[in-house]
């Protein structure tokens, strides 16, 4: 497959195409001059000044030292679809008939939902660097700093209707652990829905978005976020325990190997689900239940109940023992809390 041009690999804003130039040359981590990058840029030292700040902005760290001149604080490794598909079997390489990577985008699920509609077939892929609305679940803002972390989605197209999905979310986070345990062996969790925690702290949420007819057919957006190295600044907007890759490996694994990992264990997932359902997931799922007979909370969108977490059950329903009673409760606007 030819090297794809910029212009195909990233949709850039007004503004974007110099910034990423300029991150190229520094993405390995060495110290260069203002006027090396300014011969490179074919712009004035002020220019280049002007461009590292608008970096800056965007949460990227530059260190700057006198006499040696500008470096990133950590190397970046750019998504790219030649590389990423390199990294994917021949089976996932056949089932992702586009590869979409932009540098920057409101949301990697907002925009598929919309290539969705105009006809985007099963298995499109989108990523983004940065998104400036990422969204995760029950209305939150998903935190997406550039170049940091995996911003990813997946369509894929069903012939069922949407009811006959209620059993996704839990298989997409079965997938997600999957394929984060080749990188992190142990202390990966599940919280209800699926949310992925390593050691008690959410390390990568999963928003599906479903649409269709009722009797189908019905296409789902699944999109994942999986915080590989959170920068300080943007981890303050984040409020809940979180934590990043770096912290649970002590270095950044390659962000186009782990999507191709993520690809790779969703579409298999996805494969078996649609050929027997939830049945095979239960087991997996139930083996990273971190909150399987602990005391939570479960914030609906008029209440909050307290009782001791049971489980799941066949359908992948939460089973909740508040008093003598079980209560089960489908995924929807719900929360699970740890009591504060
Ligand atoms: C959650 O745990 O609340 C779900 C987080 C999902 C975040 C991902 S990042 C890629 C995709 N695009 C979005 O806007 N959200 C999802």
């Amino acid at each position: 497959m030819p090297q794809l041009r910029r212009q195909d690999r990233y949709a850039t804003l007004r503004g974007m195409e110099s910034r990423l130039k300029l991150l190229e040359i520094l993405a390995d981590g060495r110290f260069r001059s203002g006027e090396d990058l300014g011969a490179y840029l074919g712009v004035s030292r002020a220019a280049v000044w002007k461009q590292l700040r608008a970096l800056k902005r965007l949460g990227i760290e530059i260190q700057a030292v006198r006499g040696r001149g500008y470096r990133l604080a950590y190397p970046i490794e750019f998504l790219h679809a030649d590389t990423l598909r390199s990294r994917l079997s021949a089976s996932a390489q056949a089932a992702i008939p586009r590869l979409d990577i932009f540098a920057e985008l409101d949301s990697t699920n907002t925009y598929l939902k919309a290539r969705a509609q105009e006809g985007a077939p099963c298995g499109a892929v989108c990523l983004a660097e940065t998104q400036h609305a990422g969204r995760g679940r029950l209305g939150r803002v998903w935190v997406s700093p550039f170049a940091c972390n995996l911003y990813l989605s997946l369509l894929w197209r069903f012939a069922a209707g949407p009811a006959a999905l209620a059993g996704l979310s839990l298989v997409a986070g079965v997938a997600l652990v999957q394929a984060l345990k080749n990188l992190v062996p142990r202390g990966l969790g599940l919280k209800w829905p699926n949310d992925v925690q390593w050691q008690g702290r959410k390390l990568a949420g999963v928003l599906i978005e479903i649409a269709g007819e009722s009797s189908g057919p019905s296409h789902a957006v699944i999109g994942i976020g999986i915080n590989v190295r959170m920068p300080d600044a943007a981890a303050q907007e984040i409020g809940q325990p979180w934590t990043d890759l770096i912290r649970c490996l002590g270095e950044a694994p390659s962000r186009n190997t782990l999507a191709a990992a993520v690809l790779e264990a969703l579409i298999e997932s996805l494969r078996v689900f649609e050929r027997e359902g939830l049945a095979r997931f239960l087991e997996a799922w139930r083996e990273h239940d971190v909150m399987a007979g602990k005391s939570v909370q479960l914030h609906l969108p008029n209440a909050v109940i307290a009782g001791e977490a049971q489980g799941i059950d066949d359908q992948g329903a939460l089973l909740l023992r508040v008093g003598d009673e079980l209560r089960r409760f489908a995924a929807g606007e719900i929360s699970l809390r740890m009591p504060s």
